[in-house]
Protein backbone atom coordinates (compact mmCIF):
# COMPACT_ATOMS: atom_id res chain seq x y z
CA UNK A 1 0.00 0.00 0.00
CA UNK A 2 1.18 3.32 -0.48
CA UNK A 3 0.01 6.62 1.38
CA UNK A 4 0.03 8.97 -1.99
CA UNK A 5 -0.94 6.46 -4.69
CA UNK A 6 -4.52 4.32 -5.18
CA UNK A 7 -3.28 1.05 -6.19
CA UNK A 8 -5.61 -0.98 -8.65
CA UNK A 9 -4.98 -4.52 -10.34
CA UNK A 10 -7.03 -5.72 -13.16
CA UNK A 11 -7.42 -8.68 -14.12
CA UNK A 12 -5.99 -9.18 -17.75
CA UNK A 13 -7.65 -9.63 -20.69
CA UNK A 14 -11.39 -8.74 -21.73
CA UNK A 15 -12.58 -7.02 -18.50
CA UNK A 16 -9.41 -4.90 -18.33
CA UNK A 17 -10.43 -3.78 -21.57
CA UNK A 18 -14.13 -2.62 -20.09
CA UNK A 19 -12.95 -1.52 -17.21
CA UNK A 20 -10.45 0.84 -18.76
CA UNK A 21 -13.28 2.43 -20.96
CA UNK A 22 -15.17 2.67 -18.02
CA UNK A 23 -12.00 4.77 -16.03
CA UNK A 24 -12.29 6.66 -19.34
CA UNK A 25 -15.71 7.92 -18.77
CA UNK A 26 -14.84 9.19 -15.76
CA UNK A 27 -11.79 11.09 -17.04
CA UNK A 28 -9.21 8.47 -15.76
CA UNK A 29 -6.88 7.30 -19.17
CA UNK A 30 -3.70 5.53 -18.42
CA UNK A 31 -2.48 6.02 -22.49
CA UNK A 32 0.50 3.75 -21.51
CA UNK A 33 -1.87 0.46 -20.83
CA UNK A 34 -2.58 0.44 -24.37
CA UNK A 35 1.17 0.16 -25.95
CA UNK A 36 0.65 -3.62 -26.62
CA UNK A 37 4.04 -4.08 -27.28
CA UNK A 38 5.03 -2.89 -23.72
CA UNK A 39 6.16 -5.71 -21.48
CA UNK A 40 5.77 -3.05 -18.50
CA UNK A 41 3.79 -4.23 -15.95
CA UNK A 42 2.55 -1.11 -13.90
CA UNK A 43 1.10 2.14 -15.36
CA UNK A 44 0.88 5.77 -13.44
CA UNK A 45 -1.63 8.47 -13.99
CA UNK A 46 0.50 11.25 -12.25
CA UNK A 47 -2.88 13.13 -12.81
CA UNK A 48 -5.04 11.60 -10.57
CA UNK A 49 -2.35 9.87 -8.23
CA UNK A 50 -3.47 6.55 -9.27
CA UNK A 51 -1.45 2.87 -10.04
CA UNK A 52 -2.41 0.37 -12.31
CA UNK A 53 -1.00 -2.83 -13.04
CA UNK A 54 -2.34 -6.62 -14.72
CA UNK A 55 -2.30 -9.39 -12.99
CA UNK A 56 -3.97 -12.75 -13.63
CA UNK A 57 -7.42 -13.23 -12.58
CA UNK A 58 -7.32 -15.83 -9.64
CA UNK A 59 -4.35 -13.37 -8.27
CA UNK A 60 -6.30 -10.25 -8.14
CA UNK A 61 -8.02 -10.95 -4.93
CA UNK A 62 -4.62 -12.13 -3.01
CA UNK A 63 -3.28 -8.87 -4.31
CA UNK A 64 -5.80 -7.18 -2.59
CA UNK A 65 -5.84 -8.96 0.58
CA UNK A 66 -2.08 -8.06 1.40
CA UNK A 67 -2.64 -4.74 0.49
CA UNK A 68 -0.28 -4.70 -2.70
CA UNK A 69 -3.59 -3.44 -4.57
CA UNK A 70 -6.31 -0.85 -2.43
CA UNK A 71 -8.84 -1.84 -5.52
CA UNK A 72 -9.32 -4.78 -7.65
CA UNK A 73 -11.39 -5.11 -10.76
CA UNK A 74 -11.80 -9.64 -11.12
CA UNK A 75 -15.11 -11.88 -12.00
CA UNK A 76 -17.01 -13.14 -9.05
CA UNK A 77 -16.14 -16.03 -10.43
CA UNK A 78 -12.67 -15.61 -9.18
CA UNK A 79 -13.88 -13.76 -5.67
CA UNK A 80 -15.94 -17.01 -4.80
CA UNK A 81 -13.36 -19.39 -5.64
CA UNK A 82 -10.37 -17.77 -3.93
CA UNK A 83 -12.46 -16.86 -1.25
CA UNK A 84 -10.28 -13.87 0.23
CA UNK A 85 -10.30 -11.71 3.09
CA UNK A 86 -11.58 -8.74 1.09
CA UNK A 87 -14.84 -6.49 0.20
CA UNK A 88 -16.93 -6.70 -2.60
CA UNK A 89 -18.15 -3.28 -3.16
CA UNK A 90 -19.64 -3.11 -6.84
CA UNK A 91 -21.35 -4.73 -9.75
CA UNK A 92 -19.89 -3.34 -12.71
CA UNK A 93 -22.74 -5.16 -15.11
CA UNK A 94 -20.29 -6.27 -18.02
CA UNK A 95 -18.40 -9.34 -18.56
CA UNK A 96 -22.25 -11.23 -17.21
CA UNK A 97 -21.35 -14.93 -17.76
CA UNK A 98 -23.19 -17.87 -15.49
CA UNK A 99 -21.31 -20.89 -13.69
CA UNK A 100 -23.21 -23.96 -14.78
CA UNK A 101 -23.34 -27.71 -14.38
CA UNK A 102 -22.93 -29.55 -18.02
CA UNK A 103 -22.49 -32.02 -19.98
CA UNK A 104 -23.93 -34.41 -22.82
CA UNK A 105 -27.58 -34.35 -22.03
CA UNK A 106 -27.90 -37.81 -20.93
CA UNK A 107 -26.49 -37.16 -18.01
CA UNK A 108 -29.31 -35.16 -16.81
CA UNK A 109 -30.75 -37.94 -15.46
CA UNK A 110 -27.34 -38.81 -13.47
CA UNK A 111 -27.23 -35.33 -11.70
CA UNK A 112 -30.91 -36.28 -10.15
CA UNK A 113 -29.91 -39.90 -9.05
CA UNK A 114 -27.87 -40.85 -6.08
CA UNK A 115 -24.80 -42.18 -7.72
CA UNK A 116 -21.09 -40.96 -7.61
CA UNK A 117 -20.83 -38.10 -10.61
CA UNK A 118 -17.60 -36.80 -11.96
CA UNK A 119 -17.17 -33.02 -12.34
CA UNK A 120 -14.02 -31.97 -13.87
CA UNK A 121 -14.16 -28.03 -13.36
CA UNK A 122 -11.39 -25.02 -12.86
CA UNK A 123 -13.36 -23.85 -10.31
CA UNK A 124 -13.52 -26.47 -7.27
CA UNK A 125 -14.72 -24.70 -4.47
CA UNK A 126 -17.47 -23.51 -6.09
CA UNK A 127 -17.79 -27.07 -7.46
CA UNK A 128 -17.94 -28.74 -4.12
CA UNK A 129 -20.13 -25.75 -2.33
CA UNK A 130 -22.78 -26.29 -4.95
CA UNK A 131 -23.00 -29.98 -4.93
CA UNK A 132 -21.88 -31.00 -1.06
CA UNK A 133 -23.72 -27.46 0.77
CA UNK A 134 -26.51 -26.89 -1.94
CA UNK A 135 -27.21 -30.17 -3.48
CA UNK A 136 -26.00 -32.60 -0.44
CA UNK A 137 -24.76 -34.92 -3.91
CA UNK A 138 -21.93 -37.02 -3.11
CA UNK A 139 -19.25 -36.13 -6.33
CA UNK A 140 -16.07 -36.44 -7.04
CA UNK A 141 -14.05 -33.28 -8.63
CA UNK A 142 -11.40 -33.27 -10.89
CA UNK A 143 -9.58 -30.35 -10.87
CA UNK A 144 -8.14 -29.20 -14.77
CA UNK A 145 -6.35 -25.51 -15.80
CA UNK A 146 -8.75 -25.06 -19.06
CA UNK A 147 -10.62 -26.55 -22.07
CA UNK A 148 -13.04 -28.17 -19.08
CA UNK A 149 -15.39 -28.98 -22.34
CA UNK A 150 -13.20 -31.99 -22.81
CA UNK A 151 -13.60 -33.90 -19.97
CA UNK A 152 -16.95 -35.09 -20.63
CA UNK A 153 -15.65 -35.84 -24.35
CA UNK A 154 -13.18 -37.77 -23.45
CA UNK A 155 -14.94 -38.91 -20.71
CA UNK A 156 -12.65 -38.07 -17.76
CA UNK A 157 -15.89 -36.92 -16.14
CA UNK A 158 -19.63 -37.30 -16.45
CA UNK A 159 -20.40 -33.39 -16.35
CA UNK A 160 -18.26 -30.28 -15.61
CA UNK A 161 -18.67 -26.94 -14.00
CA UNK A 162 -17.88 -24.13 -16.17
CA UNK A 163 -18.59 -20.45 -16.96
CA UNK A 164 -20.89 -20.25 -20.27
CA UNK A 165 -21.15 -17.05 -22.10
CA UNK A 166 -22.83 -17.31 -25.30
CA UNK A 167 -22.94 -20.95 -24.99
CA UNK A 168 -20.87 -21.58 -28.32
CA UNK A 169 -18.43 -24.03 -26.62
CA UNK A 170 -20.91 -26.14 -25.35
CA UNK A 171 -22.74 -26.36 -28.76
CA UNK A 172 -20.09 -26.92 -31.03
CA UNK A 173 -18.68 -29.91 -28.50
CA UNK A 174 -22.32 -31.53 -27.94
CA UNK A 175 -22.99 -30.32 -24.69
CA UNK A 176 -25.65 -28.70 -23.25
CA UNK A 177 -26.69 -26.56 -19.62
CA UNK A 178 -28.19 -28.91 -17.32
CA UNK A 179 -28.45 -27.07 -14.29
CA UNK A 180 -27.02 -23.19 -13.22
CA UNK A 181 -25.15 -22.69 -10.51
CA UNK A 182 -24.83 -18.86 -10.39
CA UNK A 183 -24.36 -15.59 -12.14
CA UNK A 184 -21.10 -14.00 -12.51
CA UNK A 185 -19.92 -10.77 -13.33
CA UNK A 186 -17.46 -7.98 -13.16
CA UNK A 187 -17.06 -6.68 -9.49
CA UNK A 188 -14.84 -4.09 -7.71
CA UNK A 189 -13.06 -5.42 -4.50
CA UNK A 190 -11.14 -3.31 -1.62
CA UNK A 191 -8.69 -4.07 0.71
CA UNK A 192 -10.42 -3.75 4.39
CA UNK A 193 -7.74 -1.40 5.55
CA UNK A 194 -7.43 0.48 2.92
CA UNK A 195 -11.42 0.79 3.10
CA UNK A 196 -10.48 2.62 6.46
CA UNK A 197 -7.77 4.64 5.63
CA UNK A 198 -8.60 5.99 1.95
CA UNK A 199 -12.64 6.17 2.65
CA UNK A 200 -12.78 9.18 0.97
CA UNK A 201 -11.05 8.30 -2.06
CA UNK A 202 -11.96 5.44 -2.76
CA UNK A 203 -16.08 5.83 -1.80
CA UNK A 204 -15.20 8.78 -4.31
CA UNK A 205 -13.87 6.43 -7.26
CA UNK A 206 -17.25 3.72 -6.76
CA UNK A 207 -19.50 6.58 -6.85
CA UNK A 208 -18.24 8.15 -9.99
CA UNK A 209 -18.26 4.22 -11.51
CA UNK A 210 -21.64 3.55 -10.33
CA UNK A 211 -22.76 6.79 -11.90
CA UNK A 212 -20.57 6.53 -15.39
CA UNK A 213 -22.57 2.82 -15.67
CA UNK A 214 -26.12 4.18 -14.94
CA UNK A 215 -25.14 7.00 -17.74
CA UNK A 216 -23.74 4.79 -20.20
CA UNK A 217 -25.98 1.62 -20.73
CA UNK A 218 -23.56 -0.34 -23.16
CA UNK A 219 -21.54 -1.26 -20.36
CA UNK A 220 -24.63 -3.75 -19.39
C1 LIG B 1 -14.34 -19.97 -20.95
C2 LIG B 1 -15.13 -21.09 -20.30
C3 LIG B 1 -15.73 -21.80 -21.49
C4 LIG B 1 -15.95 -20.66 -22.48
C5 LIG B 1 -17.40 -20.26 -22.45
O1 LIG B 1 -13.12 -20.48 -21.35
O2 LIG B 1 -14.31 -21.91 -19.52
O3 LIG B 1 -14.83 -22.73 -22.02
O4 LIG B 1 -15.14 -19.56 -22.05
O5 LIG B 1 -17.69 -19.26 -23.37
P1 LIG B 1 -18.86 -19.40 -24.43
O6 LIG B 1 -20.09 -19.83 -23.67
O7 LIG B 1 -19.02 -18.01 -24.98
O8 LIG B 1 -18.46 -20.38 -25.48
P2 LIG B 1 -11.90 -19.56 -21.75
O9 LIG B 1 -12.07 -19.04 -23.13
O10 LIG B 1 -11.71 -18.52 -20.70
O11 LIG B 1 -10.67 -20.57 -21.76
P3 LIG B 1 -10.34 -21.89 -20.93
O12 LIG B 1 -11.12 -22.98 -21.57
O13 LIG B 1 -8.89 -22.07 -21.10
O14 LIG B 1 -10.74 -21.67 -19.50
Amino acid sequence: MNNEYLTIALGKGRLAKSTMKLFEKIGITCQEMEDKKSRKLIFVDEEHKLRFFLAKGPDVPTYVEYGAADIGVVGRDTILEENRNIFEVLDLGFGKCKMCICGPKEAKELLNSKELIHVATKYPRICKDYFYNKKHQTVEIIKLNGSIELAPIVELSDVICDIVETGSTLRENGLTVLEEVCDLSARVVVNQVSMRMENERITKLIYDLKDALNENPEFN
